[in-house]
């Protein structure tokens, strides 16, 4: 069965003692509120990485991710932050090729690849976005951009490392938008992108596969989004950022 998981994406919010704030709210209304089997990934900046680890350690549904990596295991590439680093301040995810990246990063294929791999070495889960943006969509490519996203970035890693790997679709319009994609439309790339994977690696795999949804993802909209067959939890950004409204999310998972 695959993990159903709401990870939030805080992007460059916050000051410390507002995140510290954020998750201890939301520890506590998961506790009172919560039965249900749900994965919660929350991705703060670098510096507050290490003292959330301390306030999610004891709970056993909460999970630390990065919003980042670099592809090296270490040495002289200053400003950067290695899996083995984030892995020792208690890091078990690492977002990779969020479109913001890819868009002021400059991330490719190949780096977003060796990303992927090192991640998966270092003990870290990929949890590895794809999506295509409002001129792709329009002129029908969505499909074909997110096949080669896959292709190039992660296909390479072999079955058994894949299964390891999460992925989101994320619809570069829907991103911060308040457009989110409708049901349907996410619900059909899922589906593809699901095809894709038992084509390549197998139906077990296939199946074993969360895909989270992304995009303008709130309260009001969480449970038709994951109530899709192939829609498995979400990929939050500014709704995550909110207690109440985060808990909501969560609690439209199973
Ligand atoms: P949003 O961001 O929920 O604010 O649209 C989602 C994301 O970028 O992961």
């Amino acid at each position: 069965m695959r993990k159903k998981i709401a990870a939030g994406n805080w992007k460059m919010n916050l000051d410390l003692t507002q995140a510290q704030t954020l998750v201890s709210e939301l520890v506590q209304m998961l506790e009172d509120e919560y039965n249900g089997s749900a994965e919660v990934v929350l991705a703060p900046s670098y510096p507050f990485l290490y003292p959330i680890h301390h306030l999610i350690k004891s709970y056993s549904r909460f999970y630390l991710a990065s919003q980042n990596m670099y592809q090296k295991e270490s040495g002289a590439y200053t400003g950067e932050c290695s899996p083995m680093m984030l892995k020792s301040a208690g890091v078990t995810h690492c977002i990779i090729g969020h479109s913001e990246r890819r868009q002021y990063f400059g991330e490719n294929h190949e780096q977003l690849l060796a990303k992927v791999s090192l991640c998966i070495k270092s003990g870290i889960i990929p949890i590895y976005c794809v999506g295509e943006t409002l001129s792709e969509r329009e002129s029908e490519r969505t499909f074909e951009v997110i096949s080669d996203q896959l292709v190039h970035s992660v296909f390479p890693i072999e079955g058994e490392d894949f299964s390891k790997i999460i992925l989101a679709y994320e619809p570069v319009w829907a991103i911060g938008t308040g457009k989110t994609a409708s049901p349907a439309q996410a619900q059909a790339v899922h589906a593809y992108i699901r095809q894709l994977i038992r084509t390549k690696y197998g139906e077990e795999i296939a199946e074993n596969t969360s895909i989270l949804y992304g995009g303008s993802v709130n309260a009001a909209n969480a449970a038709d989004l994951f109530s899709q067959p192939d829609i498995d939890g979400g990929l939050v950004g500014g709704a995550s950022l909110k207690s109440r409204e985060f808990t909501e999310i969560v609690k439209a998972l199973p």
